[in-house]
């Protein structure tokens, strides 16, 4: 890629973060603070962008709530990854017209990578009247303005430019969480999978600086985050768009370099740029957590190329060997969709049987979604739903029975976890992580939470591990 990254010049962040001063004074000349409620729909990187969104309505003097009657403003944060995840969010969005028509004053806003659709932007222009703002993840910086204008002088505002995409530092956060925190590292993907749409939504790959992403490590640190994990698309090919020359095992150096007791995780990876210096890198900097999520969609190499993949399973079992000859422990994850276009029962099994060679220890399967604009959406699918639903079920049973196994042999080990909240469960009232992030429900007191503690494993099932403070 010969395109170097464009970078939001600091004056109009300093702008948008004038125009959030403006609105504070509106807000403090009201009766009460005003409220706004930010819904997140799916990736982390979503989660990451809501906490700038978070950050910016603060500054404009706003409180938060999760109850849709009581906000002044709605944030919508949308996924476009598959149709289910859009279903859920049209379904909502519908039933904000009701509460919009007790609340005349409500802003109701849609971003995120639905809203960067144009036929879904089209669509909520004529059908969804309610909605006052729509934007795409490329101008989320320029969020202080549009409330600004929405404010001053009502209509609708609709901003979906269709960019490569830029680097915005400087935006403020509020974080949800005290103990693990989200860094994005890049924006963006170049590879183009045939059946995702993710580079139409969210632009060309391009790569914060070094220092921005260590300064944040650092303040993080400073702040008693236990569990950091670097964010992007794609990070195994963070830094081809750099000056400085840069790739993602020399971050993870720097990164591991940061004083302090943190554990670091990063997604997703590609198979593609998986190399031998980042399993070294893992293998001998003691902060980076023994986990890697590596997505390998298919088990079959012609499926494989129509997803336009770029590597064969042998090439894929072959970097999961040299891996595991360096971490044996590692813990692994991975994607896979079935029922791509064309995908046959037999090429299906091939998926089956990576499953058994690997033996992941867990896998976040997916039923192929068409895509408008992506190449798979065009190709012949001649496989009948039930049938495509039958192979999903053999899939999650044969995962199922290798979980269940994987955690059986953690019981009786002790090892050092990490306290990340409270369970819900009242026998096993906190949450824990591995340090190959397995969930652990974990008797004990709430005051450990947000620590590394050394926990021994008395019991498991295929979802999670249970424990007690050894
Ligand atoms: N249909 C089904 N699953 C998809 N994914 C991406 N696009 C689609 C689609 N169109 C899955 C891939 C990816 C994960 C984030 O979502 O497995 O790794
Ligand atoms: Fe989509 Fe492939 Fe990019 Fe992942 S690597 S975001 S699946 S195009």
């Amino acid at each position: 890629m010969e395109r170097t990254t464009t970078t939001i010049p600091q004056a109009d962040i300093d702008r948008q973060l004038s125009f959030c001063r403006e609105i504070a004074a509106l807000s403090a000349a009201r009766p009460e603070q005003p409220l706004a409620f930010v819904d997140t729909y799916g990736c982390q990187q979503n989660e990451a962008d809501s906490e700038r969104i978070r950050g910016y309505l603060s500054q404009m003097g706003y409180g938060f709530t999760d109850q849709e009657e009581e906000a002044q403003i709605i944030v919508l944060n949308t996924c476009a990854i598959r149709e289910h995840a859009e279903q859920r969010v049209l379904g909502n969005l519908g039933a904000l017209v009701h509460v919009k028509r007790r609340h005349p004053d409500q802003i109701i806003c849609v971003c995120g990578c639905m809203a960067q659709e144009q036929h879904v932007a089209d669509k909520i222009r004529q059908s969804f009247r309610h909605v006052d703002l729509v934007f795409g993840p490329h101008v989320l910086w320029k969020f202080p303005e549009f409330i600004h204008t929405l404010l001053t002088s009502r209509g609708r505002i609709f901003q979906i430019p269709d960019e490569a995409g830029s680097i915005a530092e400087g935006i403020p956060v509020v974080r949800q969480d005290k103990v693990k925190a989200w860094v994005s590292i890049m924006y963006g993907c170049n590879n183009f999978c045939s059946y995702c749409i993710v580079p139409y939504v969210r632009g060309r790959e391009r790569s914060r600086k070094p220092e921005d992403i260590l300064n944040e490590v650092r303040e993080l640190v400073a702040e008693g985050y236990k569990d950091i994990t670097l964010l992007g698309q794609n990070v195994n090919s963070y830094g081809k768009d750099l000056e400085e020359p840069m790739d993602f095992a020399g971050l993870l150096e720097q990164v591991n370099a940061v004083p302090g007791d943190f554990l670091i995780r990063f997604m997703t990876s590609h198979p593609k740029d998986a190399t031998q210096k980042l399993f070294e890198t893992m293998a001998r900097c003691e902060k980076v957590a023994p986990v890697l999520h590596l997505p390998f969609q298919a088990g079959n190499d012609r499926v494989l190329k129509v997803m336009n993949r770029k590597h064969t399973i042998e090439q894929y079992l072959d970097k999961i060997r040299a891996l595991r000859a360096l971490i044996p422990d590692i813990v692994l994850t991975s994607d896979v969709i079935v029922g791509f276009p064309g995908e046959t029962t037999p090429e299906f099994e091939d998926t089956l049987k990576v499953l058994e060679e690997v033996r992941f220890d867990a896998l976040f399967t997916f039923i192929y979604s068409p895509r408008v604009g992506t190449p798979a959406a065009k190709m012949d699918d001649p496989m009948s739903r039930e049938e495509k639903l039958q192979n999903f079920n053999r899939l999650v049973a044969l995962q199922d029975s290798i979980s269940e196994e994987k955690h059986a042999a953690y019981i009786g080990k002790t090892m050092r976890c990490l306290v990340d909240g409270e369970s819900g469960d009242s026998r096993y009232p906190l949450s824990a992580r591995t340090p190959g992030n397995r969930l652990v429900r974990l008797t004990g007191d709430p005051a450990v939470i947000g620590q590394f503690v050394q926990v021994k494993i008395t019991d498991a099932n295929k979802w999670s591990l249970f424990g007690e403070m050894a």
